[in-house]
């Protein structure tokens, strides 16, 4: 489960020397086996918020924790698979390699990490692919290799920031099966996206974030039964904060 609780964070741009605020006492929690949507609009403070859950930045004040482990702890980090928002790896690796050097670092076996390597870079579609080295890759094909190292040693909690984007139909279907795949095993999924129907497609829940405060949480069946789309809700509650979306 992943638990927020409070959470505020400020940045100071170096440019500017203004203060830049981009979480506002986020309050939210994520139950055990649900697959949870986080939406906002550029810079509504997605990707802060899931930098935080993976201790990559600190917050100002406020606790999150994952299955009941604060995130600053270290063990915490093994029961969570990460894609980030651009990944970025050493690209004179290989997937196969890439695969190895996680799933080792993550305390898996040799055997292990060969098998389950198998079996991802078969599921993202690199497994032709996996001898080459990342800088051949293109965009889309980098996303994939991402999504299998955050795989790789088999979290009980996956993060994923935009994992549909830069993909072509064929691989956003993949990461909607692989989160689907990943819900039946029991497996707690919070991911972000500007794509707001696969939200509605793969998330038992889904919160709207603008300006850094969280301004709603709804099921997505209750979304479905009221008549209404994301969109709408969307686009409304943008408004209603004030960032200048005109309906
Ligand atoms: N390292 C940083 N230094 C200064 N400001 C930052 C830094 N990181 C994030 N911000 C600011 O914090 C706010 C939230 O950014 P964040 O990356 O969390 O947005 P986001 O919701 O992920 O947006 P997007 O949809 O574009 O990915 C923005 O105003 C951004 O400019
Ligand atoms: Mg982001």
């Amino acid at each position: 489960m992943i638990k927020i609780e409070g959470i505020s964070k400020s940045f100071l741009d170096s440019f500017s020397r203004r203060k830049v605020v981009a979480l506002q006492d986020l309050h939210l929690q994520v139950a055990s086996g649900e697959v949870f949507g986080f939406l906002g609009p550029n810079g509504a403070g997605k990707s802060t918020t899931i930098k935080i859950l993976i201790d990559l930045i600190f917050a100002d004040c406020g606790r999150a924790t994952i299955n009941g482990l604060d995130v600053r702890h270290k063990e915490t980090r093994r029961q969570v698979g990460y894609l980030p928002e651009n990944p970025y790896f050493y690209d004179y690796l290989t997937a196969e390699e890439l695969l190895w050097f996680g799933g080792r670092s993550a305390g898996l076996s040799a055997t292990q990490v060969k098998e389950r390597s198998e079996v991802l870079l078969h599921k993202v579609d690199l497994h032709s692919a996996r001898k080459r080295p990342l800088r051949t890759y293109s965009k889309g094909m980098v996303q994939r290799a991402g999504l299998a190292l955050a795989l790789i040693h088999d979290p009980q909690v996956v993060i994923l920031d935009e994992p549909m984007s830069g993909l072509d139909p064929i691989g956003r279907k993949m990461v909607g099966d692989l989160i689907v795949e990943l819900k039946g095993e029991g497996k707690t999924v919070f991911f972000s996206s500007h794509i707001l129907t696969d939200i509605e497609r793969f998330c038992d829940r889904y919160g709207i974030i603008v300006g850094g405060r969280l301004r709603r949480v709804e099921r997505v069946d209750q979304l479905l039964a009221s008549g209404t789309t994301l969109e709408e809700v969307f686009l409304n509650e943008v408004a209603k904060a004030g960032e200048g979306v005109t309906l």
